[in-house]
């Protein structure tokens, strides 16, 4: 038996299948290291989405040719969304790597590890199959929030995007699956989900499309979330992403009366000049956009939005980056991602369009649009001086442990004394006595 390290890059996908794939190598008798340094098998999950991802790996990995050279049986392994996208070339790049394995392979990565631990060297697997992986719904023990991978894949081809071809086409696991995972995890002390697609709006669609019951009335994604609702136990619901294009009436309908799904809402917009949409291919407008963002907002008394951008891709001129911004005003966010577009090989925009706005301009933008948002969420936040929240309790803050943190429905990040027998996974409300552009801050009130 050996112990094992995996380092998680990207997104939350990418955590999830690393916790997965942990559990499958201690049902094999392997157990967690202490550290990457002591590890007997150390796997690198990637991502691939942005240029700067994928160098990270390249050299993290090119440093550790030394410690293989020490240690010949440390079995080192490249997995994940840059395995799938390079296979066999990451071997050429990183001879001292054992084994690179694909994203839809990740079941098969014990019996590859074991192979390598028996000597062999060099192995690669990037099938992808038409079947959902198996076996892969374990988790960390004794976690209050616990992500829960819906679907796998994506069918949209955004231009600039790798994600469709790391992650092949969109698949659904079945309803009576997740909720039976999510029983399993509310049984356990697991008061909130993540639930994860990268278009989870998409969920069940491409079933539906296949029998030929499709009907763009319906959201089987809103029906899923009314069957995890009833699930006894489990207090809050989150789910990333949700794409504009899939979000109809039936699925906002879901997500504004169902009181355990929280009111905040990761709305990718990528962009506000909707010429640079349709080169995107996102299939919206801004303000188709604003439509849904809008139809959410009437409906409820306090929600909070986040979102992706992307600034600088080809052809992005001032107008458009302005008109970025102006969306960006209105819809008034409480919290951004901002990307600089990075060229993926293989990609429609990167076949067909030059990287042409100079890397100063990309950051030029980046910044004022990340100055925009601080400025913006610090008054925003203000709106909670006086209210009472409701607060899923995370523990001691990191900072200051006299402080004890944990998160409110809209995702704000709660600071407070702890109360005498305050636990991890209790929900308490919080009256916020102030707030920075990051926490809001208050005492608990006794219930
Ligand atoms: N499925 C999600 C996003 C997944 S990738 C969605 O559709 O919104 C996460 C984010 O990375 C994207 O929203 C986008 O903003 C960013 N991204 C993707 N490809 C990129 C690229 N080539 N360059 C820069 N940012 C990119
Ligand atoms: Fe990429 Fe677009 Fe799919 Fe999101 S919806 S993963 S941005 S292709
Ligand atoms: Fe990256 Fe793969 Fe996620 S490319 S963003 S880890 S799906």
């Amino acid at each position: 038996m050996a112990s094992f390290f995996i380092r998680t890059y990207g997104c939350q996908m990418n955590e999830r299948d690393s916790e997965a794939l942990a559990c499958l190598l201690e049902a094999r008798g392997h157990t967690p290291a202490a550290s990457e340094e002591t590890a007997d098998i150390l796997l690198f999950n990637t991502c691939s989405v942005r240029d700067q991802a994928e160098r990270k790996v390249v050299g993290k990995v090119g440093l550790l040719k030394r410690l293989k050279q020490k240690r010949p049986d440390l079995v080192l392994g490249i997995i994940g969304c840059m395995a799938q996208n390079h296979g066999r070339a990451l071997l050429d790049e990183l001879p001292h790597v054992d084994l690179v394995v694909g994203t839809d392979c990740l079941p098969q990565i014990p019996d590859l590890v074991e192979e390598c631990l028996n000597g062999t060297h060099g192995l690669v697997a990037t099938d992808t199959s038409a079947e959902l992986p198996v076996g892969l719904g374990g988790h960390r023990a004794g976690q209050r929030s616990a992500f829960v991978s819906v679907m796998r894949g994506c069918n949209q081809f955004c231009s600039y995007c790798i994600v469709p071809y790391t992650r092949g086409r969109e698949k659904s696991r079945p309803v009576a699956e997740i909720v039976a995972e999510i029983e399993r995890l509310a049984a356990s002390g697991t008061r909130e989900v993540c639930l994860l697609g990268q278009n989870i709006t998409a969920y069940g669609i491409a079933e539906t499309r296949r029998e030929g019951t499709r009907d763009p009335e319906k959201s089987p994604f809103a029906d899923l979330l009314r069957a995890v609702h009833d699930i006894p136990g489990l207090e809050r619901i989150r789910f990333t992403s949700p794409h504009v294009k899939f979000m109809n009436d039936a699925f906002i309908e879901a997500i504004t009366s169902l009181p355990k799904v929280c009111k905040s809402f990761h709305v990718p917009l990528q962009s506000g000049s909707d010429r640079i949409l349709d080169m995107m291919r996102r299939g919206y407008t801004a303000a188709e956009y604003l439509d849904r963002i809008q139809r959410i907002r009437e409906r409820l008394d306090d929600v909070a939005f986040s979102t992706d951008i992307i600034v600088g891709f080809p052809t992005e001129t001032p107008e458009d980056f302005a008109a970025t911004r102006d969306v960006m005003a209105t819809v008034g966010y409480d919290m951004a991602y901002i990307f600089r577009y990075s060229v993926r090989t293989g990609t429609k925009a990167a076949d067909t369009l030059a990287d042409e706005v100079p890397e100063e301009v990309k950051m030029e933008r980046n910044q004022l649009l990340l100055d925009d948002l601080d400025r913006r969420v610090a008054v925003a936040n203000r709106r909670y001086v006086g209210r009472a929240v409701e607060v899923l309790v995370e523990g001691p803050s990191k900072r200051n442990a006299e402080r004890w943190t944990g998160r409110s429905d809209t995702n704000k990040v709660v600071l407070f004394p702890p109360a005498p027998g305050l636990a991890p996974g209790d929900l308490v409300t919080v009256r916020i006595e102030r707030t920075t552009s990051h926490s809001l801050f208050g005492e608990i009130v006794p219930s």
